[in-house]
């Protein structure tokens, strides 16, 4: 049997600056995982709780030793001597001993990191990559060919994520038209540093925001895709790379009404204006259309444009298997973000990948805006097959050592490896 004999969490620094949770599990055989965890700007109101001490002259009330101490006190007491063979035991202990519904008792950052670390430690005691124990200890049978994730690349950053006054978080290119991952990387680097020269040329600023990419003052969201489209065409990319929208309407909804781009609009006259878009440019995906709560608005997306295009929940469903259920009950959308911290630990996380799949709708990874070296979600993604990955610009380590991994990845997989366009309309 193979047990957990020690689990230390510290307190380190995430890509904003801010405190986040860094845990190592070493095993009975010696092996040794280690696992960060990532935090939100733009937090949908029904996610598992980042715990934060709040006091207001250490770190700015961010710091989390709280959590720190969490997991080296009465989590490391519960599972130490533990079998880690079954990670849903595992996770069903932490579970258990917080007792809350949003994993406020213990902190979703303290259970997070522990159940990704022990992820890690049990992939270097089976001696295989951190995908592939992923892959078996969660039954996922990819077969003879494995899926590399197709990225959504986050090129220009607005939103709760940028000062730029732009209304959408996130413009994203998505390279569809590649034959490998490798390819389609390629493709987004160069993509993003003739964004740069054109952005320049333009007499714009090319400081980047908190997920790598170009942070623009544009007028209005179709200035920030035709400036897209520009890029793609002058990089020698046309038709082979689509662009995807982050909404995060959440952040534009005041007073019951959504305000883009300067103009004040209902949940039905934001459907149209989306509908606009979508018709003028070659947009592949959007996320989060519409308020976390607005149910109806994001089901007449769906009904609207749900057969052209993936239409994608973040703080909508926030990885929690009770509100996919129902938004596959209710069709108001066919695709999920899936984002470990939201629902805090790995094995929930799969059952929300799993719920997806099964309703067949589409899984997309994604990182937070608060990142740090770890590429945990880029195995995950391959390991679940899931087809898709969100994480950032071609820039900054913090986004980059997730496509860093993946190409790890597809030089392991070798001829096994296959890339393929998750989407209908190219
Ligand atoms: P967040 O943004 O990590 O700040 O929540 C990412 C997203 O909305 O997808
Ligand atoms: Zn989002």
């Amino acid at each position: 049997m193979l047990t957990i004999t020690s689990l230390h969490a510290r307190q380190i620094l995430d890509s904003r600056g801010t405190p986040t949770v860094e845990v190592d599990c070493t095993l009975s055989d010696g092996s040794f995982g280690r696992a960060a965890v990532p935090s939100g700007a733009s937090t949908g109101s029904h996610e598992a709780l980042e715990l934060r001490d709040g006091d207001k002259k250490v770190y700015l009330g961010k710091s989390v030793l709280t959590a720190v101490s969490n997991v080296n006190g009465s989590i490391a007491k519960a599972l130490k001597g533990a079998d880690i063979a079954d990670q849903r035991a595992m996770d069903k202990t932490m579970l258990d001993l917080d007792g809350t519904p949003n994993k406020s008792k213990l902190g979703a950052n303290a259970i997070l990191g522990v159940s990704m670390a022990v992820c890690r430690a049990r992939a270097a005691s089976e001696k295989v990559s951190l995908w592939q124990s992923l892959a078996s200890q969660f039954r996922i049978k990819p077969g003879s060919k494995i899926k590399l994730p197709v990225p959504m690349m986050n090129v220009i950053n607005g939103g709760a994520h940028a000062d730029s006054g732009l209304s959408f978080q996130e413009c994203m290119i998505v390279p569809t038209g590649f034959a490998s991952f490798t390819e389609a990387l390629r493709a987004g680097s160069e993509i993003f540093h003739t964004l740069k020269k054109i952005l320049k040329e333009a007499g714009h600023v090319t400081a980047v925001g908190d997920e790598g990419g170009f942070a623009p003052h544009f007028k209005n969201s179709d200035e920030a895709l035709s400036v897209l489209i520009q890029a793609i065409d002058a990089a020698g990319y046309k038709g082979k790379v689509q662009l995807a929208l982050d909404c995060a309407a959440s952040e534009y909804f005041k007073n019951g009404k959504y305000i883009v781009d300067g103009q004040t609009m209902d949940s039905k006259a934001l459907v149209d204006f989306y509908g606009k878009l979508i018709a003028k440019f070659p947009i592949v995906s959007i996320e989060d259309s519409h308020q976390e709560d607005d149910w109806n608005g994001f089901a007449l997306m769906q009904e609207r444009y749900g057969k052209k295009i993936q239409l994608v929940g973040d703080d909508l469903f926030v990885t929690n298997t009770q509100r996919v259920k129902q938004g596959i009950d209710q069709k108001v959308a066919n695709a999920v973000l899936i984002k470990l911290n939201q629902i805090g630990s790995v094995s929930e996380t799969v059952d929300a990948i799993l719920m997806t799949q099964e309703a067949g709708w589409n899984a997309v990874v994604s990182h937070r805006s608060g990142e740090t070296e770890d590429s945990f979600i880029a195995d995950l993604a391959v390991g679940l097959q899931t087809g898709q990955i969100k994480t950032g610009s071609l820039s900054r380590t913090d986004r980059v050592c997730k496509y860093n991994q993946l190409l790890r990845i597809e030089e392991e997989l070798g001829a096994k490896a296959v890339y393929e366009s998750p989407f209908g309309r190219e």
